[in-house]
């Protein structure tokens, strides 16, 4: 019988400074998550230089917490799986930093994973079953991507937004109806009390037979709508305007999400970042999954927005291939899903 497998998963590359330990990609052992919304919030979204000060703070006490709680010494993990990009140069700078030093100091490989295929193994953490071929609907703060998932680290993306991420059009209308930072807990919050029916907001590229999206028209439409009422010193109907634009957004993306599973002719539908942990889209991806017959997989709440679970998990199935990163690597703040990184 194989060897358990002991990864050490490190995140920095927005606003959480994550660490955990995963066995075998599914046994979680220990995880923390130190997030710096609080830092953030007054600013209305994440300041680049205070996310990097913080996380340089808080990487060693995290570091001690997460082998504390594991019960494990450094000696006793297999390799240590650290974000390499997507994102914000300087958070990446600080956890690939911790990485390399505890990779140095402890003899151990050190693995570059990518975030967003970080976000896509979430989905592999607690479905031991699960197996590409899939789709995966990405949709978070800085990203909106529908995936073709051909095998482990095999990525072909099938299209994604044009303007404005998913996660951003949440947090960007939050912001204008006063609801604060991050937006999309607090619209979905709102959203459930609402009739998604009232207000119609525009379905942008619905029927355009390709898997990009755009999202700034819809953004713009409930801006001018808020903007009239509040001109005619009307009442806001906010659980309407939440559940509308919710509405306007989810039905884009499931019909493409459909569609995608339709043409690779691909059975199993997963859900993947921060969004992911929106319950109407969920309510609604399990609707029209059962209609068609495909499987669907989203991960635990928790899981959905950025952690280091799901760094170790991804770290798991790159040390099963063999891939390793040298002590020079570097950050890379806009890496591709599926592209190799030369170290
Ligand atoms: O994946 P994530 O933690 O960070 C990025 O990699 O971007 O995603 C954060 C995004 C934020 O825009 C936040 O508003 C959104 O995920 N989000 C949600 C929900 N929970 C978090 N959006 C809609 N509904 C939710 N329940
Ligand atoms: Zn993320």
């Amino acid at each position: 019988m194989q060897r358990n497998v002991y990864i050490l998963g490190i995140e920095t590359s927005c606003d959480e400074t994550a660490a955990a330990v995963v066995r075998d990609a599914h046994d979680v052992i220990s995880s923390v998550v130190a997030s710096q919304v609080e830092f953030h919030q007054k600013f209305g979204g994440v300041v680049p230089e205070i996310a990097s000060r913080k996380h340089l703070e808080m990487l060693n006490p995290i570091l001690d917490d997460v082998m504390a709680r594991a019960g494990l010494k450094y000696e006793q993990l297999d390799a240590v799986a650290v974000t390499i990009g997507p994102g914000l140069v300087g958070a990446l700078l600080m956890g690939l930093g911790a990485a390399k030093v505890v990779s140095y100091v402890k003899g151990l490989p050190l693995i570059g994973v990518n975030h967003l295929e970080g976000h896509i193994y979430a989905n592999f953490v607690e479905h031991p079953d699960l197996k590409p071929p899939l789709i995966a609907l990405i949709v978070s703060g800085g990203h909106t991507m529908i995936v073709y998932m051909k095998g482990h680290g095999e990525y072909e993306l099938m299209g994604q937004t044009l303007d404005d991420a998913v996660g951003e059009a949440y947090d960007k209308v939050a912001a204008f109806l006063g609801l604060g930072y991050p937006g999309g807990p607090v619209i979905d919050r709102e959203a459930r009390e609402g009739n998604p029916n009232a207000i119609q907001f525009p379905r942008a590229m619905m029927r355009t037979g390709d898997f990009n999206f755009s999202l700034s028209g819809l953004k713009t439409a409930v801006l001018n709508y808020v903007s009239h009422l509040n001109l005619q010193a009307r009442e806001l109907p906010l659980h309407d305007i939440a559940a509308g634009f919710q509405a306007a957004v989810v039905d884009v993306l499931v019909s493409k999400t459909l569609l995608a599973a339709k043409e690779k002719n691909v059975g199993v539908v997963v859900l993947a970042g921060g969004v992911a942990a929106n319950s109407y889209l969920r309510k609604r991806m399990i609707e029209e999954t059962n209609k068609e017959g495909l499987m669907l997989y989203y991960p635990h709440i928790t899981l959905c927005t950025d952690n280091a679970i799901m760094i170790a998990a991804a770290g798991y199935y790159r040390y099963l291939a063999g891939d390793r990163m040298s002590l020079k690597a570097n950050p890379i703040p806009n890496l591709r899903l599926g592209q190799k990184v030369e170290v």
